[in-house]
């Protein structure tokens, strides 16, 4: 379930701010969309329309980019983001497991937040910690060696500490 997105308002006062201060830049596009990222933590669909307006371009084109760069989101993120790694040298030791106990601790899917905006799941291909497979990452910290008890205790940590 993903959690609500910013108010109407919210929104356009940080599409505006963020087209005002950069449009003038070259190539001011991703300037823009950085600032937008920044301020609301993703770039909500409604802000296309006046980006795309502002620098002459097509809907498709913002959203194009939007969508390409892994740094932008179009729906809002959690505070705390889980990367479970889903390549291969963690796939062959239990990966699948690992995602299965994630799913069902938080209740969501791939590219969801929880209800209550405390963690986003996500996919990654290898997070340089092989020799330590299956991995993961919750905010800025690598897991090895993790098993569904360890998804478990290592979401109930997380959750005190907030
Ligand atoms: S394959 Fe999972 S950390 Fe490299």
């Amino acid at each position: 379930m993903n959690k609500p997105l910013t108010s109407d308002t919210t929104v356009a006062t940080a599409t505006l701010n963020a087209i005002e201060k950069n449009k003038h830049l070259e190539g001011s596009l991703l300037p823009i969309l950085h600032q937008i990222q920044h301020s609301l933590g993703y770039v909500p669909k409604e802000s296309v329309p006046s980006i795309a307006k502002a620098l002459n371009l097509s809907r498709a084109e913002v959203h194009g980019v939007v969508s390409y760069y892994h740094t932008f989101t179009d729906q809002p993120r959690g505070e705390t983001i889980i990367e479970v790694c889903r390549a291969e040298s963690c796939q062959a030791v239990g990966g699948r497991a690992i995602e299965a106990a994630i799913k069902e601790n938080l209740g969501i899917d791939y590219d969801e937040t929880t209800e209550d905006g405390k963690f986003t799941l996500e996919a990654v291909y290898c997070l340089g910690n092989c020799a330590c497979s299956p991995a993961l990452r919750m905010g800025d910290d690598i897991h090895g060696r993790v098993t569904p008890k360890k998804v478990d205790r290592l979401i109930k940590k997380q959750r005190e500490q907030d």
